[in-house]
């Protein structure tokens, strides 16, 4: 008689940064529960994450999350066979809610604690909806915090090929998006007032690094889009936020498509996925697909909600950490700064 595996059931947390986040996933890639609270509306307020109210909120919400992330996926704890969280990078006082919770619960019902690295959930969120995807592959990891281009060699190894000098792609966004009086977070916003604007009227700077073709730069660009918008004020003349919005948004694009599909190309891999939460951007995800077509390359995207932080995708993460064998101890930190691939 065959013998069936058994399922492996992971309940993960993630509280890196604004939201608060559960979610219970069986064998990786099936999300039985996928609860996000949001912090967005009370970070409004303030035009970003203040770090000191993201970890007030998320310690009054994480019971409350996690008890509705085991009834929606109708599990009790002890139907768990292991618990996985974010611990890095993020913010640390964000992150140690997180992780207390998490290295609480483990103990409690004496289950394997696994942590995981915030972008290795983001690039797993792709396993998600994709069932037939399966490293290696190249995937462009694009949020508020980071900008990433990562080569998948398998589950839990990563190269990193390219990252940004400066600002990370989503922080451009929402600087931009401020500029022009579109209030936080930004990205969205910019996102649909392009749809209204030329994205050839101006023409911003798409900056390449000489010595390291796969970094990136968005400083340059977020600087001229403020001087852009200067100089018109001075001059007395009017200027079109839809235009700036759109053409803003094909300099990022077009950057992160060019470095992209080079290193895909270089690495001679046949997939590409994007992740984090630019990568819902309506006009990078066309430019990609386009791109991917032209270049014979499979494109995979995850939808909206596993590209926003959440706790499916370090739940998906935390199950190839968990069969490969990572245990992490009582002793588990967050680590604001964690390096990808660092255990
Ligand atoms: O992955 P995420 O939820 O959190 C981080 O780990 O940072 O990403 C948030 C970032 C914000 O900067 C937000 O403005 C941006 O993703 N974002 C977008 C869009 N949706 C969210 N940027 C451009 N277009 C969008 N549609
Ligand atoms: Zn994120």
């Amino acid at each position: 008689m065959m013998t069936e595996e058994k399922d492996v059931l992971i309940l993960a947390i993630e509280s890196s940064c604004d939201e608060t986040a559960a979610s219970v996933v069986k064998n990786g890639r099936e999300v039985l529960s996928n609860v996000i609270s949001s912090q967005i509306e009370l970070h409004k307020l303030y035009g970003g994450v203040v770090p000191e109210i993201a970890s007030r909120k998320h310690i009054e919400k994480i019971n409350q999350v996690i008890e509705e992330a085991l009834a929606e996926a109708n599990v009790t704890l002890d139907d768990l066979d292991a618990i996985g969280v974010t611990y890095g990078p993020g913010l640390v006082g964000a992150l140690l809610v997180g992780v207390a919770e998490a290295k609480a619960i483990a103990f409690a019902k004496n289950l394997p604690l696994v942590g995981i690295h915030h972008i290795e959930g983001h690039i797993s969120a792709n396993y998600i909806e994709n069932k037939e995807l399966e490293p290696p592959f190249v995937c462009l990891v694009v949020s508020g915090g980071h900008t990433h281009l990562v080569c998948v060699k398998d589950y839990g190894k990563y190269e990193i090929i390219g990252r940004t000098r400066d600002d990370a792609a989503g922080e451009a966004f929402d600087k931009v998006a401020r500029a022009i009086g579109l209030g936080y977070p930004g990205g969205p916003k910019i996102d649909k007032l392009s749809k209204e604007g030329n994205a050839d009227a101006i023409v911003f700077p798409k900056a390449h690094i000489s010595d390291a073709p796969y970094d990136f730069s968005f400083s340059g660009v977020k600087s001229a889009v403020l001087n852009y918008i200067n100089g018109c004020k001075m001059k007395g003349e009017e200027y079109n936020n839809a235009d700036i919005a759109a053409s803003f948004q094909k300099a990022v694009t077009d950057v992160l498509v060019e470095n992209a599909m080079r290193a895909v190309k270089e690495y001679g891999l046949s997939k590409f996925a994007i992740a984090g939460g630019v990568a819902s951007n309506s006009t990078l995800r066309v430019a990609m697909k386009k791109a991917c077509e032209e270049n014979g390359v499979e494109f995979y995207h995850p939808s909206p909600i596993y590209c926003t932080d959440n706790a499916a995708m370090i739940g998906a993460a935390a199950y190839y950490e968990y069969i490969g064998g990572t245990r992490h101890g009582w002793d588990l930190n967050a680590v604001p700064n964690l390096k990808l691939g660092e255990r």
